[in-house]
């Protein structure tokens, strides 16, 4: 076994900014309900042409600049996304190619808003067991494209983007823990019904609007907030650490009020916790490893911080990963 690091975070969001006041003249709604509800004040949204492959593109040409790297030095490339740019092949081959990789490893993992989470744990595993030198990891998302713009309960809440890190072989080890989970029992509560093989899409089910997102927001609340908090304290716990070793906590941004409820229970300070949910919105898997990035540039993070990445979302699926940054 070796040890892993993350060497270059790169990001990229679409130009096209949607602020809440837009939004109100879409639906009955308002800038201070959405803001007071969800801390929510824009998101970047794509343009008809603009794909998740290319955001992935974008965020991880702006990943190798800073890692000081080209795209061969890379053995594997992983997207994360719910909304690829086809059914198949992968997202993760399309960027690859057009980085100018040549014969490298690349695949998609699909675990909505989980994504980066279960990705970083697979990633470091491909890196700590000696199968990979270096993997890019992005979590992109286009999920504007898959919300029901008529819905106010969930058109509101997503934004579009892409994050981006590159993990690299190392002596020392940042990977200090991961805890992950799953409850499949009750898709109905955060699904994209129409698409898949159990219900492929036809008229009906998209004049019914099931080619788009459902969720049961108050359900999904309740559950993210618990999870959030088991996760971390069970990956805190196999990393034989306590809230108090905590530098920063960047968790999936879905909304504050989550945020900030976690925040309490963990009793950790807001200082302590990285947010930009009012500036892009929920962006799914792209949430975390965007935030990570920002926190980055901001000098935000220095080595031997223990970070504590943490997420939740549609499976339903949840987990944290405790990372010492080097
Ligand atoms: N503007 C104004 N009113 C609204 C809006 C809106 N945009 N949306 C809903 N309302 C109304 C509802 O219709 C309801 O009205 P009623 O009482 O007359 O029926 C009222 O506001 C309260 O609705 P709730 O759903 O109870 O509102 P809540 O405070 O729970 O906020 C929200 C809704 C923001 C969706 C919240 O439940 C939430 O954030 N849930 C979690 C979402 C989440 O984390 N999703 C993760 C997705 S991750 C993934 O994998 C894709």
């Amino acid at each position: 076994m070796t040890g892993v690091k993350i060497v270059g975070v790169g990001h990229h969001v679409p130009e096209r900014i949607v602020d809440n006041h837009e939004l109100e003249t879409w639906f009955d709604t308002s800038d201070e309900w959405i803001a007071s509800r969800t801390g929510m004040k824009r998101r970047h949204w794509t343009s008809e042409n603009e794909s998740t492959g290319d955001l992935a593109f974008a965020a991880a040409r702006n990943a190798l600049e800073h890692a000081k790297l080209g795209p061969n030095d890379v053995d594997a490339y992983i997207v994360c996304t719910v909304y690829p740019d086809y059914l198949f092949p992968a997202t993760a081959a399309l960027v690859a190619a057009r980085l100018g990789a040549v014969d490298k490893a690349a695949f998609d993992i699909e675990i909505a808003c989980s994504g980066f989470i279960y990705g970083l744990t697979v990633a470091s595993a491909l890196v700590r067991s000696g199968v990979y030198r270096r993997v890019m990891l992005i979590g992109a998302e286009t999920l504007s494209k898959l919300v029901n713009t008529e819905d106010r309960g969930t058109a509101i809440l997503f934004g579009d983007g892409a994050g981006c890190v590159i993990l690299e072989a190392s002596e020392r080890d940042s990977f200090l823990a991961s805890d992950l989970g799953s409850d499949g029992s009750r898709p109905e509560l955060l699904l994209v019904e129409a698409g898949g093989s159990r219900s492929p899409i036809d008229e009906t089910k998209i004049a019914q609007k099931k080619h788009r997102i459902h969720m049961e927001g108050r359900e999904v609340f309740k559950f993210a907030v618990t999870k959030m908090i088991a996760a971390t304290d069970r990956a805190l716990e196999k990393a034989q650490l306590t809230k108090a070793d905590v530098d920063l906590l960047i968790p999936h941004q879905a909304n504050k009020r989550i945020i900030d409820s976690a925040m309490k229970y963990l009793n950790m300070p807001p200082e302590k916790c990285v947010v930009n949910i009012h500036e892009y919105g929920n962006t799914s898997a792209a949430s975390i490893p965007i935030a990570l990035s920002e926190a980055v540039a901001q000098g935000r993070i220095h080595p031997g911080n223990t970070i504590v990445f943490v997420g939740f979302g549609g499976g339903l699926s949840w987990g944290a990963v405790v990372w010492q940054w080097q």
